[in-house]
């Protein structure tokens, strides 16, 4: 299928990062695209029409401005407003996207645009994956989250009530469109969420980034243009490097998993919406440092050193109480259907030494040890 390019890259500020997946490559575009241009700086893929899935609140603030770059290109540009939050991140929801495309007769060579946040990107990704077997989609992540990771690496999924991203499938996106402008409008506690991913890739991949964050960590709060690019992009670089490894997760890319384990459970055991996505994945990255520590393969030092700069982000440290009888239990019970268990054992992602990680088990005693002394 063919692409179209209006007119090159106009801007000094745009920085491309590249997944290598070999016919499934692809870009990730980091700019500043406030300006009015934003479709005309990029290859769009071209298509017979394009759905813009956006939701309540980011719809209102740069649909139009997206679908009037759109109607350059397509013929006719659709566009859906979906309930807002990750409790509608489910079936019914879905459903409506589909509804929209078969109602407007979408046929497969209609290219999907998911413009907001992760809970947008991950079920836009699944319409994608599954209308028609398969059509096209763009990212257009709006939240430091999706533009630092769940736009990048292909994978969607929608909620199940016993458990959190349980359906859904692998499918890359064409490109990722990280406009950083757009991040002006995000609520700081959105911003904080958005923090938390990317704090994990020091822990795990790189050291020289988390000093970085840990300069800068500060700068990033207060929404300051320099710090979110960098940030965005050694995030992507980092990603990109682990997704082109492993698309599908069969080894090396579980690590950017690190903290999710116990986050997802967090995240599942208040109800979906109630902790957001990132500060149950903060908390959960002291608990797996903590694990990690109680196992020798950390010091005392590194996780403390790791407890404050997620304080310093604003960022839960402990985990909730989710059951007043047997806390550790409950937590056991949801971390069991944690896609990454074998066999019914969980795997975590542990810290291997600063700037390493693995997915390896850990005795449940030891398990409810750390998390009757990391929650509260
Ligand atoms: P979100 O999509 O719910 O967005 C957070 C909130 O910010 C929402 O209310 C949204 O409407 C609003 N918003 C978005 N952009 C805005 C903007 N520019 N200005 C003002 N408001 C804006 O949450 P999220 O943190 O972006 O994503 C979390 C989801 O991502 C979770 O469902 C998680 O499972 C998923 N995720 C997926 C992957 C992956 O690899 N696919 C990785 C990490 C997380
Ligand atoms: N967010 C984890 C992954 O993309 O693998």
């Amino acid at each position: 299928m063919s692409n179209r390019t209006l007119s090159p890259p106009q801007t000094d500020a745009s920085k491309q990062v590249t997944i290598n997946l070999g016919e499934r490559s692809y870009d990730i575009w980091i700019a500043e695209y406030c300006d009015a241009h934003w479709g005309s700086l990029l290859t769009l893929p071209t298509g017979s029409a394009a759905l813009i899935v956006t939701n309540e609140v980011v719809g209102p603030l740069y649909a139009d401005q997206l679908g009037r770059q759109l109607s350059q290109i397509y013929p006719a540009v659709h566009t859906l407003f979906l309930p807002d939050g990750e409790e509608f991140k489910d079936w019914r929801t879905l459903e409506l996207i589909y509804n929209t495309l078969l109602s407007h007769g979408c046929d497969r060579k209609t290219v999907l645009y998911a413009l907001g946040g992760g809970v947008v990107g991950d079920m836009t990704g699944f319409a994608a994956a599954t209308y028609m077997r398969g059509v096209r989609f763009v990212q257009v992540p709006t939240t430091l989250l999706a533009q630092v990771d769940s736009s990048v690496g292909g994978k969607t999924a929608i909620n199940h009530p016993l458990g959190k991203n349980m359906i859904g499938s692998f499918h890359q996106p064409q490109l990722v469109v990280c406009d950083l402008s757009t991040l002006a409008t995000l609520p700081l506690r959105e911003l904080r969420s958005g923090l938390a991913e990317v704090l994990k890739y020091g822990p795990i991949a790189s050291m020289e980034f988390m000093e970085w964050l840990e300069v800068s960590v500060e700068k990033v709060l207060a929404y300051d243009l320099v710090a979110l690019s960098h940030c965005v992009r050694r995030s992507c670089e980092i990603k990109a490097w682990v997704v082109s490894q492993d698309e599908r997760e069969g080894g090396v890319r579980a690590i950017l998993n690190f903290g999710h384990t116990f986050g997802h459970a967090i995240e599942a055991g208040v109800g979906y919406g109630v902790w957001l996505h990132g500060e149950g994945i903060a908390a959960g990255m002291v608990m797996a440092a903590e694990l990690s520590q109680r196992l020798g393969m950390v010091d005392d030092a590194f996780v403390d050193r790791l407890t404050r700069l997620i304080k310093r982000a604003g960022l839960p440290t402990k985990g909730p109480i989710l059951d007043a009888t047997d806390n550790a239990g409950r937590y056991l019970e949801l971390m069991r259907v944690d896609k990454k268990s074998d066999a019914g054992e969980i795997r975590f992602v542990l810290i291997d030494g600063p700037g390493t990680a693995v997915l390896r088990t850990a005795p449940d005693k030891l398990v409810r040890e750390v998390i009757d002394a990391c929650c509260a």
